[in-house]
């Protein structure tokens, strides 16, 4: 009954899952990495058991503009049009939150799922950041924990992935950047620079700006309905769950016929990325036919599809027939979780991976045939991570998501049929006659690593580390924007307190490599207008390598600024 669901950023630390191509970008497995988030993910729900304590849940709804918009428009139209026609958008816009209080009706937390990618933030970004969704979780906590740091305080807010595979939060959309005029319609590319110039922007002027809004939006809606939430939930908790083979599902599709999944394979259209990040080969969206160039290219690096993989993806030309790359281990996974959990009367289906709109819909109705009087929220990146889930229909356009959905063109109709025997056997109080499935594997060998060890830090001769660069200046004005420290001096108890860490949407903490192993750090606050006026210091601290004799000896130290003041802005 544990259900793991990403809230999703692509600006975090990478190497933790254990399948090859997903140990590529971060030239294998970080144990360094994985540890913290097993061991912060462990620390969590170890304290939300240990303060388990009788509370009450209650449900609101309720739609959130001007905060998405599809990005393969192309696809969503090929699905067919009666089934358009019930819809009045291309992405859901509907935001589901479930508020908890304990018995005395006291607010402890809430979970909230809402359809939007987080990717406000761009891939030039190199700061760790939980991107639109966990700014609008910082915002939320913040008003309910007053004066706590990020993190701590008694109150959850938990922002929640949904089906967001084809909706992007960029909601000025594409266009060239190089000529301002609109992208391709079909394939997202540009007529010079092809896919990598057509960018989707906004809603803000830059990336902070934008991931601001969105979040602000999202925290905005979701505390608009934790407020007014009062419909309560009564009932059971149920959970059911099941491993699946992926590669081996057959789906009875009408009386007479039947489809299968397939191998898992990646086409040609993965390589383009997104109008949310183009890739940077000459790869397009929207490709059903090969590239010689490159299947060349594929053919010598990791071998060719074999015929039944390319007959079992049609239309979809193979760029990485990854079900059929073993080495050093397996490229995808082929065993996957599917799971519902049911509190009262909503059901959550966690999907392991990025479901789109239509397919979400699909999957929510299918499942909802099951119970009566039921809401299906879809919790997406949930367990597992499988890349992207489209239509039949959708698959057939071949863009970014369609050529992600590694199990093939009926991916989406196995989930349906997996996901509606859970729900039957929930509703029919059978969950102990499930199946277990297949177990999928744990590899402990061959998990590579070529990322090499840290080197030494160096530092000129007369210098310490820690040493100020560039110091404070005596006296700031709030809207002067500059480098600055965090804590604030209290004049009655006469001690220096934390008022912003580095989790803080406040601050800004760039690591800057340089030649000789010397590295500096910029710390960057940008001081709220609600700052009291009182002293205040920036101190950053870190870890520098030296070698003593053979041996690496990692050292902490702390940098430490002149203290300052920040003084109202009358001026202005
Ligand atoms: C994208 O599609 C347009 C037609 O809509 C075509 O002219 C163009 O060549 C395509 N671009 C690429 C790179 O395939
Ligand atoms: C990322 O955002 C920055 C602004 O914050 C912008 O300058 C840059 O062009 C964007 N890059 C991409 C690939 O979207
Ligand atoms: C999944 O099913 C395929 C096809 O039947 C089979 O070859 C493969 O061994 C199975 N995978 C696992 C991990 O059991
Ligand atoms: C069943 O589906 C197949 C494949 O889509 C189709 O060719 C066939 O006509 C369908 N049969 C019926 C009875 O709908
Ligand atoms: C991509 O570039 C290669 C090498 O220049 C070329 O052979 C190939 O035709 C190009 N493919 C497309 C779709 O433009
Ligand atoms: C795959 O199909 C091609 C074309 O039909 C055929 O020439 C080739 O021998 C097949 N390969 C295998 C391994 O069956
Ligand atoms: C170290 O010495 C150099 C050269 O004499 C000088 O420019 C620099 O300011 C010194 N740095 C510190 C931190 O004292
Ligand atoms: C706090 O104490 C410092 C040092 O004693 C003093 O300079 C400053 O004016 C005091 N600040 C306030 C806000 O009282
Ligand atoms: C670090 O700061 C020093 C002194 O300001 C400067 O000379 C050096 O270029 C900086 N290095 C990096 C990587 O920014
Ligand atoms: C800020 O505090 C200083 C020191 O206590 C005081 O002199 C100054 O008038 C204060 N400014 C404002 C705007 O309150």
């Amino acid at each position: 009954n544990v259900l793991l669901s990403g809230t999703h950023t692509h600006c975090g630390p990478a190497g933790y899952f254990q399948f090859t191509l997903f140990m590529i970008s971060s030239k294998g497995y970080i144990k360094s990495a994985i540890q913290p988030l097993v061991n912060g993910i462990v620390k969590s729900i170890d304290r939300a058991h240990s303060q388990m304590r009788p509370g009450r849940i209650f449900r609101s709804r309720g739609d959130l503009e001007d905060s998405s918009l599809n990005r393969s428009p192309h696809s969503y139209l090929n699905n067919p049009e009666d089934e358009r026609l019930r819809y009045k958008s291309n992405t859901d816009k509907q935001m589901t939150v479930l508020k908890f209080t304990d018995l005395d009706g006291d607010g402890i937390g809430m979970i909230s799922w809402f359809a939007v990618h987080a990717v406000s933030m761009n891939y030039t970004n190199r700061m760790v950041s939980s991107d639109n969704m966990g700014f609008a979780s910082y915002l939320l906590e913040q008003d309910k924990n007053p004066g706590e740091l990020p993190g701590q305080g008694g109150f959850v807010a938990g922002f929640s992935s949904s089906n967001l595979g084809d909706v992007s939060p960029n909601t000025r959309g594409p266009h060239c950047v190089n000529t301002g005029l609109p992208c391709d319609y079909l394939n997202s590319s540009c007529p010079v620079g092809g896919t990598k110039m057509c960018q989707a922007f906004g809603p803000g002027n830059d990336m902070f700006e934008s991931t601001k809004i969105i979040g602000h939006n999202i925290y905005r809606k979701a505390k608009e309905l934790y407020a007014n939430a009062v419909e309560e939930l009564t009932g059971f908790l149920h959970s059911a769950h099941q491993w699946v083979n992926m590669t081996d599902v057959t789906v009875q599709i009408n009386n007479t016929h039947t489809v299968r999944t397939c191998k898992p394979a990646l086409g040609h259209s993965f390589a383009a990325g997104t109008i949310d990040g183009g890739g940077d080969l000459n790869f397009t969206q929207g490709a059903v036919d090969g590239d010689p160039f490159w299947d060349g290219i594929r053919d010598a690096l990791v071998g060719a599809p074999s015929n039944e993989t390319q007959e079992c993806h049609h239309p979809k030309p193979i760029l990485f027939s990854t079900g059929e790359m073993n080495w050093p281990l397996p490229w995808h996974p082929q065993i996957v979780d599917v799971q519902i959990i049911t509190i009262g009367s909503v059901a959550v289906v966690a999907v392991p991976g990025e479901i789109t709109t239509m397919s979400g819909r699909r999957l929510r109705e299918a499942v909802k045939q099951a119970f009566r009087d039921t809401e299906v929220v879809i919790a997406g990146l949930s367990n597992m991570y499988t890349h992207y889930i489209t239509t039949y229909e959708e698959y057939q356009v071949q863009r970014y998501e369609g050529a992600s959905t590694i199990y093939g063109p009926h991916t989406l109709s196995a989930y349906i049929q997996k996901y509606r025997g859970l729900a039957r056997a929930i509703a029919q109080d059978q969950v102990s006659e499930l199946p277990v499935g297949p177990q999928p594997p744990f590899f402990t060998k061959n998990l590579f690593n070529l990322l090499p060890a840290a080197s030494v830090d160096g530092k000129p001769a007369n210098a310490s580390f820690g040493d100020v660069l560039q110091q404070v200046y005596p006296v700031y004005r709030q809207r002067d924007k500059t480098f600055v420290t965090v804590e604030i001096y209290n004049n009655v108890t006469e001690s220096w307190e934390v008022v912003h860490t580095d989790a803080s949407w406040e601050t800004r903490f760039h690591w800057l490599k340089g030649s000789n192993r010397r590295s500096n750090a910029t710390v960057e606050w940008f001081i709220p207008l609600t700052a009291p006026n009182a002293s205040y210091r920036i101190r950053h601290f870190g870890h520098h390598k030296q070698m003593n004799g053979l041996q690496p000896v990692i050292t902490p130290y702390e940098g430490v600024s002149d203290i300052f003041r920040v003084a109202a802005s009358f001026y202005y």
